[in-house]
C-alpha cells in the first residue's frame, strides 16, 4: 500500500493501460543498454516497458509533475530501482531537469501527453465530473491557477474561449453564461450538473461535461504551452540518431507535434515566394513516421481511452 499525503492507493485499484506501449518501445529503443528520457511516467508503463526491452545496462529517467503519480511509479519501478532516477517536474523544465541528472545526451524520449485513468479515476483532484473535492485540476498540487479560479474569477467571454478552444464544445457560450451564473462553483460534481443543465440534460453514454472538463484542465496546466516549450529541449537532448516519440490525445496537441516535426525536418523554412533562401535554417532531425501512427483496431477495442491516440517519431539528425 503507498500513501501520499491524504491519498492512499490500494493493490485492489486499477493502474492506468499504456497505450500504444510496443509502437512507442519498439520506435525508441533498437539496441540494448543506452539512456533513455519518460517525460511522463505516469503508472510507469512505458517506463518499465523500456526498461525491459532496452536490459540491465539501460538507464531512464522519468519525470512527472503530479508526485502522486511519480510515486506509482517508483513503485512500479521497484524492481529495477537501480536503473532508474526519479523526478518530480513539468516537462517545460525538461532540458535543466536532465542536465542535472546527467541525462543529456540520450537514445530516446518519450512523451505520453494527458492525464492517467488514475488520475481521472483515482484521485481527490477534481479531474472528473464525479469528484466532490476541491475543484483543482491541476498536475503538481502547488501550482496557483487551478479550475476553481478560472470558473469563479475569469470573465464569461475567456471561460467561453478557453471551453470552444480545448474542447471543442460547441456550447461553449451557453455553458460559460451558466457557470458565470452559478458562482461560486466548488465542487467538480457541481460544476459537472451546471454544465449538464446549460447543455438541456444528458444524452447518450459521454456525460455532457466531458469536453468541459478536458478544456479546463488543458487550460488549467497550459498542457499546449509546455508541450511547444518541450520539443526543442527534447531534441536538444537526443545524441544523433536518438529518437524522440510524442504520444498525443487532442487535434491540438498534434498539430503543435506535426508542425514542430515537419519544420525541423526542413533545410529552409523560408516563404515560397522567396527565390533565394534567407533563413539559414537547418534540418535538425528526420521523421520516423510519416504519418500519425494510430492503435491497433485490437488496442481500440479493448482500451477505448486509445482511441484518440496517434503517435509520432523523430530521429535527431
Ligand atoms: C497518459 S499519462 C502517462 C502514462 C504512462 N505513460 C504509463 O504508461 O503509465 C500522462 C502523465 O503525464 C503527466 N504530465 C502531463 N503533462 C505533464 C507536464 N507538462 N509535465 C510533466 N508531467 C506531465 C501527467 O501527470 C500524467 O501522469
Amino acid at each position: 500500500m503507498l500513501k501520499i499525503e491524504h491519498r492512499t492507493v490500494t493493490a485492489m485499484q486499477p493502474l492506468h493501460t499504456s497505450v500504444l506501449l510496443n509502437e512507442a518501445v519498439a520506435a525508441l529503443v533498437r539496441s540494448p543498454g543506452g539512456s533513455y528520457i519518460d517525460a511522463t511516467a505516469g503508472a510507469g508503463g512505458h517506463s518499465l516497458a523500456l526498461l525491459q526491452a532496452a536490459g540491465p545496462t539501460a538507464r531512464l529517467l522519468a519525470l512527472d509533475a503530479d508526485p502522486y503519480a511519480l510515486a506509482l511509479t517508483a513503485s512500479r519501478l521497484a524492481a529495477v530501482a537501480d536503473q532508474v532516477t526519479l523526478r518530480e517536474t513539468n516537462f517545460r523544465e525538461l532540458a535543466a531537469v536532465a542536465a542535472e541528472a546527467g541525462f543529456d545526451d540520450v537514445d530516446g524520449i518519450l512523451m505520453d501527453l494527458g492525464i492517467s485513468s488514475m488520475q481521472l479515476d483515482v484521485e481527490e483532484r477534481g479531474f472528473s465530473f464525479r469528484d466532490t473535492g476541491p475543484l483543482e485540476m491541476t498536475f503538481a498540487p502547488e501550482q496557483a491557477l487551478d479550475a476553481a479560479t478560472i470558473v469563479n474569477e475569469w470573465a464569461e467571454a475567456d471561460i467561453a474561449d478557453a471551453i470552444y478552444r480545448y474542447g471543442e464544445e460547441p456550447g461553449s457560450r451557453r455553458i460559460a453564461r451558466a457557470i458565470v451564473a452559478a458562482r461560486p462553483i466548488t465542487s467538480p460534481v457541481a460544476l459537472a450538473e451546471v454544465v449538464q443543465r446549460a447543455l438541456g440534460g444528458r444524452r447518450g453514454k459521454t456525460h455532457p461535461a466531458t469536453r468541459t472538463f478536458q478544456a479546463l484542465r488543458m487550460a488549467v496546466n497550459d498542457e499546449l504551452g509546455a508541450l511547444r516549450e518541450a520539443l526543442p529541449q527534447a531534441m536538444g537532448l537526443l545524441r544523433p540518431g536518438g529518437r524522440l516519440a510524442v504520444i498525443t490525445f487532442h487535434s491540438l496537441e498534434d498539430r503543435i507535434v506535426k508542425d514542430y516535426f515537419d519544420t525541423e525536418s526542413r533545410d529552409c523554412i523560408c516563404p515560397p515566394e522567396l527565390p533565394v533562401c534567407q533563413c539559414s535554417h537547418r534540418a535538425t532531425l528526420t521523421k520516423a513516421t510519416r504519418r500519425a501512427v494510430p492503435p491497433s483496431a485490437e488496442e481500440q477495442r479493448s482500451n477505448p481511452r486509445s482511441r484518440s491516440a496517434k503517435l509520432r517519431v523523430a530521429e535527431r539528425r
